[in-house]
């Protein structure tokens, strides 16, 4: 399957399930923009493998005691719900893989 097709995939599994909070660059609107969180991600998590995984299990399971962003975050934001209970495995898998891509 070539690349873009799959980006886009995931790209459409954001717009539908993550859009509503995280925009995709700066100003944030109810959690930080995906971009700083990839960043942030990928500090703790370079590898794509582990990052895909960090982020099929956090969408899910979401936790302060896991989560790698900076503790203002959750001050400013709260706690991500877990919105990745209404979500497929390939849904979580193409938006985590997206996310690993894009940024
Ligand atoms: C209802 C709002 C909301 C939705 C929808 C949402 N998020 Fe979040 N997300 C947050 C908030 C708030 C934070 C910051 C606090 C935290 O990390 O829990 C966050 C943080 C994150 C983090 C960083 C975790 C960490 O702390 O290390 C990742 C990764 C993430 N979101 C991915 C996603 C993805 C992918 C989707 C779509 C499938 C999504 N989020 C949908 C609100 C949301």
């Amino acid at each position: 399957m070539p690349f873009f097709v799959f980006g886009a995939e995931g790209f459409e599994v954001y717009k539908r399930y993550c859009s509503s909070c995280h925009s995709l660059y700066p100003p944030p609107l109810k959690a930080p923009p995906m971009s700083m969180v990839a960043y942030r991600v990928k500090l703790f998590y370079p590898k794509r493998e582990e990052f895909v995984r960090f982020v099929k299990d956090y969408i899910t399971k979401p936790s302060p005691d896991k989560g790698v962003c900076m503790p203002m975050t959750y001050m400013v934001f709260g706690v991500m719900p877990p919105v990745g209970r209404s979500m497929s495995e390939k849904e979580k898998e193409r938006v985590a893989e997206w996310l690993f891509e894009t940024f």
